[in-house]
């Protein structure tokens, strides 16, 4: 195949089944810098932040992507002025209440990752009724990183396992890389298949640490509010024409043996 044919860009429509991800999650950045840039207050940026998780969910809702995750608020975001904080807790509140009608009708089941140290009684609330009464929806799961800090949830990964080996339930020479999995708050998902950032930086930012192991990056420089589901459709298509090897080797079968070679 010529490498014009290889590297030209497809619709999404034509792209396969199988080069989709199944687990897409978002470090949704630069609110602040969107805002600023208009001459409007930083709070401004996370009000048209919405939109943008809107649209998102939406597509991805019609993409049949399996679970979208939306990095919400770090456990490093509490650094922030306070009116922020407050403007931040009052815009997830008013998101639980105002958008529960709309999960419901596209079979968007809510799910909620972090501590919740910190989060007012009232949003947890909200956050809670959404959680139960969407806890049976089939389609795309909505995971909300809410006051999440990968560090965090590996200490809070550890104590767990700790505990279990004081108490006798589990020997230290048992644990495995299952084990941590299975104790992280996001035990029982998949890991992400690919992580977007917006508003061009370069790094993590304590997101999912140990999930992030062998997802696929992928970093546009527009600002969260400036997010559509065009910029979405981007990622996915750019996401399909990635070789992943996962260490290995390109057309490597499952049981190691070169795919492709005659066998000498
Ligand atoms: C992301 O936008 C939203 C949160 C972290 C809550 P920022 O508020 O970080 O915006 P910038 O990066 O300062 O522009
Ligand atoms: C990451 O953005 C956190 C969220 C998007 C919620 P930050 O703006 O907090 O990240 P840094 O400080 O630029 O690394
Ligand atoms: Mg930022």
């Amino acid at each position: 195949m010529s490498k014009t044919a290889t590297t030209a860009r497809h619709p999404i429509e034509d792209i396969p089944r199988e080069r989709f991800p199944k687990h897409i999650a978002v470090i949704m950045d630069g609110n602040g810098r969107w805002a600023q840039r208009q001459g409007l207050p930083r709070i401004e940026g996370h009000r048209r932040g919405v939109h943008s998780v809107r649209a998102t969910v939406e597509e991805c809702a019609r993409l049949k992507i399996d679970q979208l995750t939306l990095y919400c608020l770090s456990s490093e975001n509490w650094k922030r002025p306070q009116h922020e904080l407050d403007f931040l807790m009052h815009l997830l509140e008013q998101y639980m209440i105002e958008e529960r009608a709309t999960i419901m009708k596209q079979n968007v089941r809510v799910k909620i990752i972090g501590r919740r140290d910190g989060i007012p009684d009232q949003v947890q609330r909200e956050m809670d009724k959404t959680i139960e009464l969407s806890a049976a929806n089939t389609g795309t799961t909505l995971c909300l990183a809410i006051n999440y800090g990968g560090r965090a949830e590996m200490v809070d990964a550890v104590r767990c396992i700790a505990e279990g080996v004081k108490a006798g339930r589990l020997q230290a020479e048992d644990i495995t890389e299952e084990t941590i999995a299975e104790h992280l708050y996001t035990s029982g998902m998949p890991d992400p298949d690919l992580m977007i950032r917006t508003a061009g930086e370069m790094r993590i930012s304590n997101f999912l640490l140990w999930q992030v192991s062998y997802s696929e990056l992928w970093v546009t420089d527009l600002c969260w509010p400036e997010f559509r589901e065009e910029t979405l459709r981007d990622a996915i298509e750019n996401f399909a024409s990635r070789d992943r090897r996962f260490g290995g080797l390109t057309n490597q079968g499952p049981s190691g043996v070169d795919a492709c070679s005659s066998g000498d």
